[in-house]
């Protein structure tokens, strides 16, 4: 496996393979791997004949009271994973590389940017649109793999995709989740024992929406009211969001139709959490 190291790096190599005309799959991450990522690199390995993974834990998505510097960082263990899951090469830029001096120049998804996570964390989808541009122009790729667990970062990357008329498809993949329920996160270190327990409300809270629409109830105020009892079980836990939206716009909607996509976000202790689903 290779270790790229600039936009130059990654540009030759993407080059020198497409010129092979093999299929090209990017994995955009901020490292400290776990398997939810290992699923994405998986499913890029299937799909193509080569596949890249980044590692650039990127300023611009953080706000300044967020764990920008304490974000976690295990590039070794990350590059293990990402070999055993079938990457050919890591691309982990020096911050001057991806935001050279002077960098002047920002993607700004207007109205679903300020929708869901960013409507509390303002700035952060401009930070993710922007760097995620950048990796998706250095890497000429035909595919570019994302998790449905950050379902407004992909409503936000596609709207993007197709403004830009960027060449790569956006694929999404599944949530992937402990036994116990909790969908896999970097930040889930943070977590004491008890904020471990306290978590999982937030995919009971997903479950108990699914199996209320699964028998038919299709009334956003009933949907997200059961979820809020849920998440309420748990006094600790300060929710966020609670809302039900059409996944394209992330607009709230008042019934729910097949894949409209219900959303939690909240704080465990110190820790911002999400979890989602989309109705069947
Ligand atoms: P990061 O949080 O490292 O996540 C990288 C990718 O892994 C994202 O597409 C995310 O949705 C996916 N992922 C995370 N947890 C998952 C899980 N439990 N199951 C399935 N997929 C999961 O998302 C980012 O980084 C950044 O915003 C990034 C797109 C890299 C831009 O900086």
């Amino acid at each position: 496996m290779e270790i790229l190291r600039t936009v130059e790096e990654l540009r030759k190599w993407s080059r020198e393979h497409r010129r092979f005309s093999a299929s090209l799959g990017l994995v955009p991450t901020m490292g400290a791997l776990h398997a939810g990522h290992g699923s994405l690199i998986r499913a890029a390995a299937d799909a193509c004949a080569r596949v890249a993974v980044s590692i650039f834990v990127n300023p611009t998505q953080f706000g300044p009271n967020e764990d920008f510097t304490r974000y976690p960082r295990t590039f070794e263990a990350d590059c293990a994973l990402a070999e055993a899951e079938g990457a050919d090469a890591i691309f982990a830029p020096a911050l001057e590389d991806i935001y050279p001096t002077g960098a002047a120049t920002f993607v700004e998804v207007e109205g679903l940017g300020e929708r869901l996570d960013g409507k509390s964390r303002p700035g952060h989808f401009r930070g993710v649109a922007t760097v995620v541009t950048k990796l998706l122009i250095a890497a000429e790729a035909d595919k570019a793999f994302f998790g449905q667990k950050d379902a407004a970062q992909v409503a936000i990357l596609r709207r993007m995709a197709t403004d830009l008329r960027i060449g790569t498809e956006i694929v999404v993949c599944p949530i992937v989740r402990e036994a116990d329920g909790l969908a896999l996160s970097s930040r889930n270190v943070y977590l004491s024992a008890d904020e471990r327990k306290q978590a999982l409300v937030l995919s009971r809270a997903v479950r108990a929406v699914e199996a209320l629409a699964a028998g038919g109830e299709r009334r956003s105020t009933t949907l997200l009211e059961a979820a809020g009892d849920v998440v309420a079980t748990e006094p600790a836990v300060q929710v966020d969001y609670i809302e039900l939206v059409e996944w394209g716009t992330l607009l709230p909607v008042d019934v729910a139709a097949p894949g409209s996509l219900f959303a939690v976000a909240a704080k465990v202790g110190a820790t911002r959490l999400i979890d989602n689903a989309l109705i069947a």
